[in-house]
């Protein structure tokens, strides 16, 4: 089995120092990348910039990319050969409009700047998605999480949606634990305790491999 995997946040460059990101470590992704890797499957992680060093595993090939379309070409370019996609990545939703060839230097009391919209890589892939192929995605939520995330599921094909909690301590970004519920299209859920991302990222593949299971 070929899992693909994105993991991490993007990094958009505004001028050659600076750039907009976000608080994803990609601590999540990679543990999920060796859950599945203990499971025997290949796993392709595209990561974008973090600081956890690559997993060792021989199964794991890890691609690192920067910006949300890198993310995407690296993503796009096995999509077809994968069985199982997983979008664990916090992907940039826009990015600066105009990268400045020289730093931007300071001048006035307000500064603008205009940001154009990223690819969805998640909703882009969806659209070629095969009928044995199986996607998981994430959502993070503040109002309305089960709703707004089973409307995500729908809007970009996703099997099964992983919401992330933000109003429980000790969830979340940077975190070592997490507390995530797991939404089908049929509205089924399946709630995890807080618990370590590596044992939420081992009940996440035994959950996916048995919604496979009855296919294969
Ligand atoms: N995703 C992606 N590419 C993007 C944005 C999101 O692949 N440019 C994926 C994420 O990896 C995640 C899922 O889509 O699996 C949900 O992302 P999110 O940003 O929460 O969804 P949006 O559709 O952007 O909704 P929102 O309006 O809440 O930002």
């Amino acid at each position: 089995m070929h899992v693909l995997l994105t993991a991490g946040p993007t990094y958009e460059p505004l001028d050659p120092v600076r750039f907009l990101g976000n608080r994803s470590t990609g601590k999540m992704g990679y543990a999920l990348a060796e859950a599945f890797a203990a499971q025997g499957a290949e796993v392709t992680l595209v990561s974008g910039p973090s600081h956890l060093p690559d997993p060792a595993s021989p199964r794991i090939r890890t691609v690192r990319v920067e910006t949300a379309a890198e993310m995407f070409a690296a993503t796009a370019a096995v999509a077809d050969e994968a069985d199982v996609w997983v979008f664990a990545a916090a992907v940039a939703d826009y990015r600066p409009a105009h990268v400045a060839v020289d730093k931007i230097k300071k001048s006035g009391e307000t500064l603008t700047l205009e940001l154009v919209k990223n690819v969805d890589i998640a909703a882009t892939l969806s659209q070629r998605k095969r009928a044995e192929q199986f996607a998981v995605g994430f959502a993070l939520e503040t109002t309305n999480e089960l709703a707004h995330a089973q409307d995500k599921l729908r809007r970009k094909n996703f099997d099964l949606i992983v919401l992330n909690s933000l109003r429980d301590a000790g969830a979340g970004f940077g975190h070592d634990t997490n507390k995530v519920t797991v939404l089908d299209a049929a509205g089924q859920i399946v709630n995890f305790e807080l618990q370590s991302k590596a044992d939420v990222a081992r009940g996440l593949v035994s959950l996916i491999l048995a919604r496979l299971a009855p296919s294969s």
